[in-house]
């Protein structure tokens, strides 16, 4: 009983520092991002919860497929993949295609989410003629293994990722699972 309570801790735990590493990825690219844009004398990007959501649940299509050059910032423009179930993330992170329609959405691939390439895959990709555009000021970020997604956001009502369906501003997965996780670990610690 004693080990299996051991093996269930470690387990937690690490299931806990993977989440706080994606966490982190996402943190530093955000910086990058904001200090691209600050080069340029652009405002800084601030945080939509649900275009956070949208691209987390992203990043969750992406995660089995493996990084080719035909998928990520690589992709020639008009290749990009059709997300397969996009409505559904959308009503998922309570948001419809009209708030959604002039955001844009960037998925890149990188092994182990190195930082470094994670970055220069947005700011020296055709993706930097999105990070350099004015229009844009709010944005979302979501990862899963090698996949991380960037969404954009503007401040117009047809970009503003504002809520489309439910009237409740949803968490995103994640982060409802590093809550169950971190209540699992408290739990197991009082036992
Ligand atoms: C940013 O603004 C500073 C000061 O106004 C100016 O010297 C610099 O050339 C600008 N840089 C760009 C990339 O526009
Ligand atoms: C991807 O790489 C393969 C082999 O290196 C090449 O044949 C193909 O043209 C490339 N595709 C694109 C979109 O660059
Ligand atoms: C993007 O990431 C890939 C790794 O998947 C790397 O080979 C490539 O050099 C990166 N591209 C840029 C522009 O940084
Ligand atoms: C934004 O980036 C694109 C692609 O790199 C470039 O063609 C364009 O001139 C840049 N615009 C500004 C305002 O820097
Ligand atoms: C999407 O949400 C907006 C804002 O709540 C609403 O005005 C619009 O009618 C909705 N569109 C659809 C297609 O549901
Ligand atoms: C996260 O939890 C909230 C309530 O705590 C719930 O409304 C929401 O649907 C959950 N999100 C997901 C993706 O499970």
């Amino acid at each position: 009983m004693a080990f299996f309570r051991q093996l269930l801790l470690l387990s937690l735990l690490f299931q806990s520092i993977l989440i706080i590493k994606c966490d982190e990825e996402e943190d530093n690219l955000l910086q990058g991002i904001n200090q691209y844009r600050a080069s340029l004398n652009l405002t800084a990007l601030t945080k939509n919860d649900r275009a956070d959501c949208l691209a987390d649940e992203i990043a969750d299509q992406f995660k089995n497929q493996p990084c080719t050059n035909s998928t990520g910032s690589k992709t020639v423009p008009g290749t990009e993949p059709q997300y397969s179930d996009y409505p559904n993330l959308l009503t998922k992170c309570h948001l419809n295609v009209t708030t959604t329609r002039d955001g844009q959405i960037m998925p890149a691939c990188v092994p182990n989410l190195e930082r470094s390439l994670v970055l220069s895959n947005f700011t020296r990709s055709q993706y930097s003629g999105y990070l350099n555009d004015t229009k844009f000021t709010g944005v979302g970020i979501g990862s899963e293994d090698n996949w991380i997604v960037v969404v954009l956001t503007t401040n117009t009502p047809e970009g503003g990722y504002y809520v489309g369906t439910k009237t409740d501003n949803g968490a995103s997965g994640i982060s409802n699972i590093s809550y169950m996780v971190f209540l699992f670990i408290g739990f197991v610690m009082f036992l």
